[in-house]
């Protein structure tokens, strides 16, 4: 049974469209886990759109399952990650422009900043997982870069116009998911995973975690957060 990570950062959003002290991130993640999330994640980005630091150092304190920071391969977010100790971090490309993570890492051209940048964090006990496309290529060099695991871009899948389209996407995580497991890395996955398409990709066993927000954030103004949770569970179990 792959464990379900949710992502809080679209409660910030709303605050932040208002610059006020409600939703707060930190009350949905409380409610998260007591639904049954096996972990919470949030991005810390650069430009502070959504998830502030005040949000990270209260959920250090108040996440009692697992807490996962998404963050760009930036010496400033080195500094907040060694500070706070998340239990994990996942290294995900950062563009200013762009409405949510578009890509995978090119981990093979960011080799040996990416190296010294997973072994600084790995030496202070964190575990570090490299947000990837689903390509051969990105899970080897991972491996020999020395991170813990990764997260396989699931986003090209969500997106997937045809039927056909979609299997060959399904194809190329499921060959990057066995190819990771088999050479010893944590296997997760995310991105633009909902309520109607999750099913296929936790059907691979190969999959350990799921890192999900939008979809289930969206459902909670409908249901709370609570019952979006426990919905995704079932679908993810
Ligand atoms: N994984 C990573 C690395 C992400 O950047 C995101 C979006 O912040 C997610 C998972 C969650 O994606 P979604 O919000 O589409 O479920």
């Amino acid at each position: 049974m792959a464990r379900l990570s949710v992502n809080v950062d679209h409660v910030a959003t709303v605050r932040q469209a208002r610059k006020a002290f409600e939703p707060d991130p930190v009350t949905a993640a409380l409610n998260a886990e007591l639904a049954g999330a096996d972990g919470i994640t949030v991005h810390l980005r650069e430009d502070r759109r959504h998830i502030q630091d005040r949000d990270v150092f209260i959920l250090r304190k108040t996440v009692k399952t697992s807490l996962n920071l998404e963050m760009a391969a930036t010496q400033e977010m080195l500094g907040i990650c060694l500070e706070i100790k998340p239990d994990m971090i996942t290294i995900v490309p950062e563009k200013r422009q762009e409405l949510t993570t578009e890509g995978g890492l090119d981990v093979r051209k960011n080799m040996e900043p990416l190296k010294k940048f997973v072994q600084t964090v790995r030496e202070a006990g964190i575990a570090v997982n490299l947000f990837i496309d689903p390509v051969p290529d990105a899970v080897k060099y991972s491996h020999r870069i020395g991170s813990t695991g990764v997260e396989i871009h699931t986003g090209a899948y969500a997106d997937a116009k045809t039927g056909a389209g979609r299997e060959a996407e399904l194809k190329r995580i499921y060959d990057s998911a066995v190819l990771s497991r088999r050479i010893g890395l944590k296997t997760h996955a995310g991105h633009g995973l909902d309520y109607t398409n999750v099913k296929e990709a936790a059907a691979m066993k190969e999959i350990e975690e799921f890192a999900i927000g939008y979809s289930i954030i969206s459902r909670s103004v409908y249901v709370g957060i609570g019952e979006a949770v426990k919905e995704m569970k079932r679908l993810v179990g």
